[in-house]
């Protein structure tokens, strides 16, 4: 029986999700990305060699596998030949692999100019996007007036639609934002010159998965940003525009959601954040430095600093409720090893009270205050250790908390970025 695993992320986003992928594809056939778009930045390192994908699927290194892109995620297609282009030039072969819902939603020049003018305006109540046009595009989507993947193949069709939806952007742009007008005819030609590399991309994904299933193939959907930036159920209005739990994977392809077998939640055993939004955990002091430094959270895209706190299992209790996790990899164990105490947040006191669910404003959550439990440190090298008996016993200890508060099992732990560096414990594809 071939077996459908969701891999996500449980926090903000920058979990680890990349690394994970890369290491399962070698057990699976197909990789399908589910929502999102390059906002994205999943990293892979393979004996060194680093590759940073945003719209490209992370099983791209494996040269046996089919790359899917699925309806949910929003695609600039400047960025996608951007990328392609990138991976080709170092020899591996994209094209042949990578197939594209015809139903994907178009990130065009003025979305990203929307969401740059826009968080220019609102100053110090930014969200803190990526600049990159996520928001603005998933909103034509809900509107009905967004440009679809297909679309670029009917050019007259495609050409009317396109004066219609810029007139109307910038016109925002103009009057709103004082932002110069896109040039109708330089944007038609600059896409129109793109169409002949994306043509043969385009595919019925909807199809093409429910072959694969019926061909018993291990498939991987790869999930983009984390649970708590899930539009509906994140940290709101602090979030990414789309669904982030494991419920888009079946919406963002259109593969039946009864065959979805397994969900892996990638936890990072510390809290990182980019951009605003409340973060109750987070350190504002020399550890969270610390772990900034030692777990180089930078954007893997923007560069931004990552804001840097401890693991914060309330946060994490409502990703399980959210994803129904199946199992959860804890990543970046070996960021931890220098630390001599590991604080986990259990709870939080909010107006007097203890409470273990997050309130549901971004407002009262940022009031909150952690209520922690510590732990002491292993003050001992865990980097590339592959194997459970090798762990220091006091990082088991750690991690059997984290295991026992979050009452899902550890199956992978990451010990470093490389593709190697994982201790197995459940091989999600091996177990029956
Ligand atoms: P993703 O968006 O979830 O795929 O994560 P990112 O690639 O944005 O960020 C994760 C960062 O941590 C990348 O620089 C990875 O190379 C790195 N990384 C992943 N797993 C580990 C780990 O176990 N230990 C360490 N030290 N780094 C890791
Ligand atoms: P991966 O897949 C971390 C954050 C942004 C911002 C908010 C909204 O690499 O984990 P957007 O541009 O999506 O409208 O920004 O979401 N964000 C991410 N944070 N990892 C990501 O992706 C992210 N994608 C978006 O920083 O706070
Ligand atoms: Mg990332």
């Amino acid at each position: 029986m071939g077996k459908s695993i969701v891999i996500l992320g449980s926090q903000w986003g920058d979990e680890g999700k990349g690394k994970i992928i890369d290491l399962l594809m070698r057990d699976a056939s197909v990789v399908v990305r589910f929502q999102g778009g390059h906002n994205a930045g999943h990293t892979l390192v393979n004996q060194g060699e680093k590759t940073i994908l945003r719209l490209i699927p992370s099983g791209i290194m494996h040269s046996h596998v089919q790359c899917l892109i699925g309806n949910g995620v929003v695609l600039s297609p400047t960025a996608l030949i951007q990328e392609m282009g990138e991976l080709e030039r170092r020899g591996i072969a994209v094209s042949e692999r990578l197939r594209i819902s015809e139903a994907c939603i178009l990130v065009m020049p003025y979305h990203v100019a929307l969401d740059q003018a826009r968080e220019k305006a609102k100053g110090k109540s930014a969200i803190g996007t990526t600049g990159r046009g996520i928001g603005p595009a998933y909103e034509d989507k809900v509107a009905r007036r967004a440009i679809r993947f297909n679309d670029l193949f009917d050019e007259k069709y495609f050409c009317a639609k396109l004066e219609e939806v810029l007139d109307y952007h910038n016109f925002i742009l103009q009057n709103y934002h004082q932002h110069t007008p896109i040039d109708y005819n330089q944007l038609r030609d600059n896409l129109l010159a793109e169409v002949p590399q994306l043509r043969p991309l385009k595919a019925d994904i909807v199809a093409l998965l429910a072959e694969y299933q019926a061909q018993d193939k291990n498939i991987i959907f790869e999930g983009a940003q984390g649970t708590l930036l899930d539009i509906d159920h994140g940290t709101y209005p602090y979030v990414t525009s789309s669904n982030t739990v494991a419920g888009a994977a079946s919406i963002g392809t259109g593969y039946g959601i009864r065959h979805l077998n397994y969900i892996m939640g990638v936890v990072k055993s510390y809290s990182t954040r980019v951009g605003s939004g409340p973060f109750p955990t987070e350190l504002q002091d020399d550890i969270g430095k610390q772990l900034a430094s030692r777990g180089n959270e930078f954007g893997s895209v923007t560069g931004r600093p990552r804001r840097c706190g401890w693991l914060d299992m309330v946060g994490l209790h409502r990703s399980i409720q959210l994803n129904s996790f199946s199992s959860i990899c804890v990543s970046k164990l070996d960021v931890l090893d220098e630390l001599e105490t590991i604080r986990i947040c259990t709870g939080y006191r909010l107006h007097g009270k203890t409470i273990q669910i997050p309130p549901a404003d971004a407002k009262s959550l940022d009031e909150c205050e952690p209520i922690y439990e510590d732990w002491a440190g292993w003050r001992q090298s865990t980097a590339g250790i592959s194997k459970y008996e090798n762990l220091p016993q006091k990082a088991k200890q750690y991690l059997s908390r984290i295991e026992e508060l979050a009452g899902v099992p550890i199956a992978l732990i990451s010990t470093g970025p490389d593709r190697n560096e994982v201790i197995v414990l459940q091989h999600p594809f091996q177990e029956k």
